[in-house]
């Protein structure tokens, strides 16, 4: 079987990464790998020459089915309508009509990624030069960029460590005469205070373009996350939970916008013209169309990702409740209306104090070298990287704010947010939702490795000096 430029045996392909083989494959050159031939005792840890915990690979990501899921795409391929405006191509219009219907909108446009989907989206609701827009530091910089891009200017407003939500709270205190709009993220796949933010939007007359690039059937009493505000944008990009390789998608109850944004989206033609050559142009556009054998990988996902949500679901909860007994171990918390979350992460805060001060790099090398991995996540910095400076810069920008507003000093200052700062840079720790789609034995692993840590953290931290 060739796979791009590389040969691989049929069967040896399938057992690195198809559904038949999940969990076959072990990662050579893992600590835990290495690890794994030492014959200490497991009662030491393994970062100090004891056995780890699991030498077990963890489920690669993403999966498929060698059977149905290749075959469709060989379908397209075989089709030679690799592109939905030539005629007759319908799977990216089935992807978009399957995506709506089930997370509950009436229409969906399947667009090229996560971050033009939400560039669509302001620039479709008419946000730009002059406007602000408030938004969380505790996310992937897209997000932000996606604000700069369109030329609004991003407002941060700080988060609830406990949810590791933007708080509702401090998005009031930021509201101004220029504020435009909010652009809450579902972050880490965890529904942010939806409801209360759309009321601050109400009360404000403000635009919402929720970020749910992380949040496929995530739900809040019974809705799903991207159809609260005026549009909801996801990413199918390869490590999500709906993973195409790139994608994404913009969702709305909104004909007279949705039709905005299809026609952005394919050059300014006419909505429902776009299989026309020479339909005419009606707006400035960009191309940003998904292909046809992309949509056919994402409608090959979305089969499993219902059940995949429940296992997360339930994977979390068993892990949460296993977790919050080891002192020190802090994981999230839902907002009470939160009925189904997605889980593209699982957080939670590791308080140090708790683990005779051991710094979380050291806990981190600690629990990768028992077979365990994770990462400590975002930086904590987006409110104050140079990217901004240099968008403030840019000939736009002068052109559209007074000088004060430039003065990235004074804008840092305005927009410290010191909880998101606290969590990033010192407690956040992540598992990924590869790691929640296996059983409880597996969340079990993950428990015994970081209690074994905690017990033996006086002898971790010694080692440290
Ligand atoms: C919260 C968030 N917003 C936006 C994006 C951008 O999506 P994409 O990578 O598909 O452009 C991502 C992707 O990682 C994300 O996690």
């Amino acid at each position: 079987m060739t796979i791009g430029k590389k040969n691989f045996s049929r069967r040896e392909f399938i057992k690195k990464n198809s559904l038949t083989g999940l969990g076959a494959f072990m990662a050579i050159g893992s600590p835990a790998f290495a690890l794994s031939c030492f014959n200490g005792d497991i009662k030491t840890p393994a970062i100090l020459g004891g056995a780890p915990v699991r030498t077990k690979s963890w489920y690669s990501w993403p999966v498929w089915d060698v059977d149905k899921d290749e075959a469709a795409i060989i379908d397209v391929m075989r089709s030679g309508i690799w592109c939905r405006v030539e005629r007759g191509g319908h799977v990216v219009t089935e992807f978009e009509n399957k995506w709506a219907e089930t997370i509950g909108s009436k229409r969906c446009l399947a667009l090229v990624n996560g971050t033009n989907s939400l560039i669509t989206s302001l620039n479709m609701l008419d946000v730009g030069g002059g406007d602000e827009v408030i938004v969380t530091p505790y996310t992937f910089i897209a997000t932000i960029t996606s604000i700069l891009e369109v030329g609004a200017m991003p407002v941060f407003a700080d988060i609830d460590p406990e949810t590791f939500q933007i708080d509702p709270v401090k998005i009031e205190q930021k509201i101004t005469s220029r504020t435009k709009a909010i652009l809450p993220v579902h972050i880490l796949g965890l529904p942010c205070d939806i409801e209360r933010i759309m009321d601050i939007a109400r009360r404000h007359n403000l635009v919402v373009v929720e970020d749910a690039c992380q949040a496929w059937l995530a739900e809040v009493n019974h809705q799903k996350a991207g159809t609260f505000g005026n549009a909801g944008c996801f990413s199918f990009q390869n490590s999500k939970n709906l993973a195409i390789g790139e994608g994404g998608a913009i969702v709305s109850d909104d004909e007279e916008f949705m039709d905005r944004c299809v026609s952005y989206s394919d050059n300014g033609r006419p909505y429902g013209s776009a299989d026309l050559v020479g339909g005419g142009y009606v707006r400035r556009g960009n191309n940003l169309r998904m292909t046809e054998y992309q949509a056919a990988i994402g409608l090959a996902q979305l089969n499993r990702l219902d059940e995949e949500t429940t296992i997360r679901n339930r994977n979390a909860q068993y892990l949460k409740t296993r977790l919050s007994a080891i002192p020190g171990i802090l994981p999230y918390r839902l907002y009470d209306n939160v009925t189904r979350a997605a889980f593209h992460l699982f957080p939670f805060r590791y308080k140090k104090d708790m683990f005779k001060g051991m710094h979380r790099n050291r806990f981190l090398e600690a629990l990768n070298a028992e077979g365990i991995p994770a990462s400590r996540g975002y930086p904590g910095n987006l409110n104050k990287m140079e990217y901004l400076n240099e968008a403030f810069n840019s000939k736009n920008f002068k052109m559209m704010y007074p000088k004060d507003m430039l003065d990235f000093h004074l804008y840092v200052e305005n927009n410290r947010t010191p909880e998101n700062e606290h969590l990033c840079n010192e407690e956040a720790v992540w598992f990924y939702q590869s790691m929640l789609l296996g059983n409880n034995s597996d969340m079990d692993d993950i428990y015994n490795a970081i209690e074994k840590i905690h017990e033996n953290a006086d002898k971790i931290v010694a080692s440290t000096t």
